[in-house]
């Protein structure tokens, strides 16, 4: 029988990224094949992202161009949406696209089997709707990881209890919940026994992670990381997103003494300012953050740091905005993500006082990307003349390019045979831009 085809568009965080291919995994079994082209899906599913105003507005626009597409179609297809955007907005959409056939939140993955088919019996037209924080654990009803390629995402942790006022995620995605050591080591076993050398853990609050061992004693992060650095053919251990004030002296000590854990650490604190941290209900102060770095970078001199910045939250001074700016210079950050404040509905954030003007923002935002690209340059500048291992992932712009990672995260690019494609090779840093670094073969 041909089978039906299946196309999955994913927009948001890594966890998304996961969330896709776990979907398809589960998909796939019932008759399906992965189509590039969305016009001729006989299941479309929109794995959509709520964190900033504009993420979820790309939803819905979307939503008015697959309308046209399946009208092409002649009706033939089912539209799902899943995700962040589902999760908050369910029955919105439900009732602003009523072509839409099925809305489900991301701990309900696990049930797309009954859905497509409740879906395909429905005559009435009505869509199905689940958006519920199931009792039972998605993890335990999902098949084993289809593998493609040598980096690959594992889900260690789901969900955050943080509720940063100005955050989504708390509602989106749950309550925190961490998978067992054995489930993770046996996924990431799996992903290693198909050729995976780069494991990176994903969790909202992946550093709270926190596992039952062997005896029924609870582990942290760091622990996990030194059982993963046994296997074997594992070459490379990442894990994002990190929260300040759960880095473990385990984990940064894992720093020092496991070498597959790359040198790289993603940590948001957001703001500069105590006072505007405080009322982000961020649990840290800036000092504290930057203890944690000086921790990590007497323990692995070259750490790689990275951050996360919000301009413009509301109350936010000139100083507070200048002592942001004043953070960027200490720590030297290897590459760092800023957006402006998006007021998100149902945060308490959004309906505080002294919301800053969307011209200020867009003006701090400026200044401090300006300050934080000059940061990345003189981080890469400083690779130059160094040879770094690199996993070569993809094929480049140019002709005869290959582009892969560094330890440190960032692209390098090299003119080099095919054949090098999918191996870790040692790579002469000969140029560094405040993105990519390029590289030469070192044989
Ligand atoms: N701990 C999470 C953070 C997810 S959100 C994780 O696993 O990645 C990623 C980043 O988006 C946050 O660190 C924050 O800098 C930014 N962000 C979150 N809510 C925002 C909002 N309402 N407006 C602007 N930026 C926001
Ligand atoms: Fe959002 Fe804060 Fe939780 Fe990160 S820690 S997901 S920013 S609430
Ligand atoms: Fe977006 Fe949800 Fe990830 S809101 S950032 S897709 S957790």
């Amino acid at each position: 029988m041909e089978k039906k085809k299946l196309h999955i568009k994913t927009y948001g965080c890594q966890m998304n990224v996961y969330d896709s291919s776990r979907m398809e995994d589960i998909v796939l079994p019932l008759g399906y094949e992965i189509t590039e082209n969305d016009a001729e899906a006989d299941l479309l599913i929109l794995n959509t992202c709520h964190i900033r105003e504009k993420a979820s507005e790309k939803v819905f626009s979307e939503l008015g161009r697959i309308k046209k597409k399946k009208l092409d179609k002649g009706g033939d297809m089912i539209i799902a949406v899943a995700g962040c955007v589902a999760q908050a907005q369910g029955e919105e959409i439900m009732k602003r696209s009523p072509w839409v056939n099925m809305v489900f939140g991301p701990q309900s993955y696990h049930k797309l089997p009954e859905m497509i088919a409740k879906t395909m019996r429905k005559v009435d037209g009505k869509g199905v709707l689940n958006t519920d924080f199931p009792e039972e654990i998605k993890f335990d009803h999902m098949p084993k990881p289809r593998v493609e390629g040598k980096a690959a995402f594992l889900a260690v942790q789901e969900g955050c209890d943080k509720f940063c006022t100005y955050c989504v995620v708390p509602y989106t995605r749950g309550a925190e919940y961490s998978r067992s050591t054995q489930a993770i080591m046996d996924e990431a076993q799996h992903l290693v026994d198909n050729g995976v050398m780069e494991i990176t853990l994903l969790g909202q609050n992946v550093n709270n992670w926190h596992g039952v061992g062997k005896h029924g004693r609870e582990e942290n992060l760091g622990e996990l990381i030194h059982k993963l650095a046994e296997i074997k053919d594992l070459k490379r251990i990442r894990y994002v997103t990190s929260y300040p004030s759960e880095m473990t002296q385990d984990l940064i000590d894992a720093h020092g003494n496991i070498e597959k854990l790359m040198p790289y650490l993603h940590l948001p604190i957001q703001s500069g300012s105590n006072k505007i941290l405080k009322a982000m209900n961020r649990n840290h102060t800036v000092e504290e953050y930057l203890n944690i770095f000086e921790s990590l970078r007497n323990v692995r001199h070259d750490i790689a740091l990275s951050g996360d910045f919000i301009v413009g939250f509301p109350g936010e001074s000139e100083q507070d905005f200048q002592d942001t700016l004043g953070v960027v210079k200490k720590v030297g950050y290897a590459s760092a993500y800023s957006f402006t404040y998006s007021p998100r509905p149902g945060t308490p954030a959004s309906v505080l006082p002294k919301q800053v003007n969307d011209q200020i923002k867009a003006e701090r935002l400026s200044i401090l990307q300006q300050a934080i690209s000059e940061s990345q340059q003189t981080f890469n500048d400083n690779l130059v003349g160094k040879t770094l291992s690199v996993l070569m992932e993809s094929t480049g712009r140019r002709d005869g390019q290959l582009v892969g990672r560094s330890p440190y995260m960032q692209a390098v690019h090299c003119l080099m045979d095919e054949s090098y494609m999918n191996q870790l090779v040692n790579l002469k840093i000969i140029s560094a831009s405040k993105f990519s670094l390029e590289g030469e073969l070192v044989i």
